[in-house]
């Protein structure tokens, strides 16, 4: 099966999660969506997709200019990942993971991972919590510290044999 990890990056944060994703999981191609074209993504089985948030919990620029509407993904394999900060944006806390969750299920995308609990974070609102749970792999670099290689490390080996 091929996958795909894609990632919206400003400033490289969610650009350094995707490359630890890619670390524990080889066979995947690595993606900035910035240079990514719908018909490239319709070819692959599996999408790791993920985002960093911004303005009043937008997705990332990139994602924002992407022709998402043209992104095929009925019955695709889809698991999620975003990075956010908690202390700044605690209202909008990881929003852009939340909005690609809704793309994906919206267009028949089948999501892979189990829902991860909030537990380690501290926020307001976030559209990440679906079900009381993260729909993914939420990420807050500044809360993570040392341990957040290990986080995704754990989270790319749980989701990996779903593809
Ligand atoms: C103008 C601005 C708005 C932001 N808004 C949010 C937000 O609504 N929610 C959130 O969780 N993080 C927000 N952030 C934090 C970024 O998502 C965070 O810094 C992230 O690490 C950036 O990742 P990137 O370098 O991959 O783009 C915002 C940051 C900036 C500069």
């Amino acid at each position: 099966m091929s996958v795909a990890i894609v990632y919206g990056s400003t400033k490289g944060a969610a650009a350094s999660v995707a490359e630890l994703i890619k670390n524990n999981f080889k066979e995947a191609d690595l993606i900035n969506i910035a240079k990514a074209t719908p018909d490239e993504l319709n070819g692959y089985d599996g999408l790791i997709i993920g985002t960093s948030t911004y303005y009043d919990g937008e997705l990332q620029d990139d994602w924002e200019a992407f022709d998402k509407e043209a992104l095929e993904l009925n019955g695709k394999k889809v698991a999620l990942f975003g990075v956010g900060n908690q202390k700044r944006h605690g209202k909008t806390f990881n929003n852009g993971i939340g909005i690609l969750y809704e793309l994906a299920v919206s267009k028949g995308a089948k999501i892979v991972g189990d829902k991860n609990p909030t537990d380690k974070y501290t926020f307001e609102t976030s559209k990440a919590v679906v079900d009381g749970k993260f729909v993914g792999l939420v990420i807050d670099k500044d809360v993570e510290g040392d341990s957040l290689e290990d986080s995704v490390a754990k989270w790319t080996n749980s989701i990996k044999n779903n593809f």
